[in-house]
């Protein structure tokens, strides 16, 4: 193949390893920074003409520049197209139906000498089945969001007793240390240590930022040390997070696989919302199953599911929409996990996870329920005795 093949090469390579010949190609998206495209692709069984044999597919292809030294936002990008490849050639096909996903029917994955590279899926077209796309900010309905719920808890519950089964050697560290190490080549690497894209870890500068900026309420609250700690609380909430290898960190018991960006852009959901599947595994890896959620309950799940107040006060306790919808969750998650995941553990990981979520939004731009994250954080970090319960975790005496 070609250093930069075109989208009608690459479907009809894929296509014939499966027996299929290309019927019509349309580009639909390009992807984030002109890295590639997402097509729509018919194909027929090769011999056959009948539009009745006709099948649907995606086609996503990744033909980026070179990596740049130092370039972490590209570095990170680069590799998310390999982790997400991993993902659907290699764990997708292990899920039950009960957590639908894009079905991959082939793949390819090409490292050219000028550093180029080629990485492109065919996937199943999730249209067919599911029409409705979530739609852009702040508007998934009830229904859509106890079914993204129950899709999580099916996703996490199944991979959390699973998870010791991977090759911890080959998971892709965050982008600047990936790139440092030798000896690994693309063809070995699988998912990220530490799912999602705004840990700490990979978001050291905008901390730094956050640390400077003296006009936010949170530069001081998240960032700055206190008396002789080491760490502050941002640094300590990233740090209870952050899984290891090999580790004994105290979420070794409950980490499992996250999706890393759940949101309703990433979503397609049955006609009355009740059925429903995400697809965009680039930032999948290892962490706890809540940092997703206080991605979705921030930027995906409508306030008043969480609130019932007019105006949301300056400090704001757990309300019961809120409760309601975390307890949804945790009763699907321990019942696919068949593990046991204390109420007040979970809660505990639920709290640091939306003050390690609120840290990224406040060093890199703040969009969705800001208020409401903002007050839940307020009264989280008012807890004198929560604050010294996360010091001890992260000093291993919990
Ligand atoms: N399996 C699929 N079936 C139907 N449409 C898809 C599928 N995968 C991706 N798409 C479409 O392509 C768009 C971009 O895909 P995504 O994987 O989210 O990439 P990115 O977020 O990097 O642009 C989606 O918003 C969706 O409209
Ligand atoms: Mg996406």
């Amino acid at each position: 193949m070609l250093s930069a093949p075109s989208p009608n090469e690459v479907a009809t390579h894929l296509l014939a390893e499966k027996g299929l010949s290309l019927q019509s190609l349309k580009v639909i998206q390009s992807l984030w920074a002109g890295y590639g495209q997402i097509c729509h692709i018919t194909a027929t069984p090769d011999g056959l003409l009948d539009a009745k044999d006709t099948q649907s597919y995606i086609l996503k292809l990744i033909t980026p520049p070179p990596t740049r030294a130092n370039d972490e936002g590209h570095t990170r990008k680069i590799l998310s197209y390999q982790v997400e490849q991993y993902f659907y050639s290699h764990l997708a096909p292990q899920l039950p139906s009960s957590v639908p996903v894009a079905k991959c029917l082939g793949s390819v994955n090409e490292h050219h000498a000028n550093g180029t590279s080629t990485t492109a899926m065919v996937l199943s077209d999730l249209r067919q089945q599911y029409p409705i796309a979530g739609e852009k900010r702040n508007v998934l309905s009830s229904a859509q969001v106890n079914a993204a719920l129950d899709w999580l808890s099916g996703f996490h519950g199944f991979w959390w007793p699973r998870i010791n089964d991977l090759d911890k050697s080959l998971l892709v560290l965050p982008p600047l240390e990936e790139v440092q190490r030798d000896g690994h080549d693309a063809s070995e690497k699988t998912i990220w240590l530490n799912g999602g894209y705004t840990y700490l870890a990979t978001r050291r500068t905008e901390y730094t930022s956050l640390a400077e900026d003296s006009e936010s309420e949170w530069s001081s609250a998240l960032t700055s040390r206190s008396g002789s700690d080491t760490q502050s609380i941002a640094e300590m909430a990233a740090a209870f997070l952050t899984p290891a290898i090999p580790g004994s960190t105290p979420i070794d018991h409950y980490q499992t696989l996250i999706h890393g960006d759940v949101k309703s852009e990433n979503l397609f959901s049955s006609k009355f919302g009740d059925q429903l599947v995400f697809y965009d595994f680039q930032y999948t890896g290892l962490g706890l199953g809540v940092c997703d959620l206080a991605k979705l309950f921030t930027c995906s799940v409508p306030l008043s599911m969480l609130v019932t107040q007019k105006s949301i006060p300056h400090i704001l306790p757990m309300q019961v929409g809120e409760k309601w919808l975390l307890e949804r969750y945790w009763r699907g998650l321990k019942n696919t996990g068949e593990r046991d995941y204390s109420w007040d553990i979970f809660l505990f990981h639920w709290e640091i996870a939306l003050v390690d979520w609120l840290r990224f939004q406040a060093s890199w731009g703040f969009w969705g329920n800001t208020e409401w994250l903002e007050a839940r954080v307020r009264h989280i970090l008012s807890d004198a005795e929560w604050r010294k319960a996360l010091k001890r975790a992260v000093n291993g005496h919990i």
